[in-house]
């Protein structure tokens, strides 16, 4: 009966033991699929990124150039100010408006279908850099 209780009780810590450990990979494996996805998103991020700004870079040199310059420089002739540069007056909702609805009473011609927020943050990170 001794040996029986004995064996019984080492079987359940056998069990507890196994149990645990289980457990622990479980939750090892848990970690490790939320560091990948992490990760991933993190590389989806700076693709979805590099694309946004080739995108905006392309529609900069097809619609604005013209007027504000090829480095964002701006252009006294058609009185567009600089856009990049230490002359740039950044102001992300201004100029977010600014291309979505243009400018009354000048030149600058209203943008409606443009990615405005994306072209902003390209002017501001990367043109003319
Ligand atoms: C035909 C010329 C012309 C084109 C093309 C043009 N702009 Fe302009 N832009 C101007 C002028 C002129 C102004 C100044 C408006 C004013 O006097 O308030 C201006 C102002 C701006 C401003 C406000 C800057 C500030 O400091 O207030 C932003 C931002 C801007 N333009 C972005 C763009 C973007 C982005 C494009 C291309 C999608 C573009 N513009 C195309 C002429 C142009």
């Amino acid at each position: 009966m001794k040996k029986l209780s004995i064996f019984a009780i080492s079987l359940l810590f056998a069990g507890t033991a196994m149990f645990s450990s289980c457990g622990e990979a479980e939750k090892k494996k848990e970690e490790v699929k939320e560091e990948v996805k992490e990760e991933v998103k993190e590389a989806v991020k700076e693709v979805k990124t590099t694309v946004d700004y080739t995108a905006m870079a392309a529609y900069y040199t097809a619609s604005c150039v013209a007027c504000h310059g090829a480095n964002g420089e701006g252009n006294e002739a058609m009185k567009a100010p600089a856009l990049a540069g230490e002359n740039a007056k950044f102001d992300a909702a201004e100029w977010e408006k600014t291309i979505k609805e243009g400018r009354e009473g000048s030149i600058m011609p209203a943008f409606a279908d443009a990615d405005a927020a994306n072209l902003v943050k390209y002017l501001n990170e990367k043109l003319g850099k």
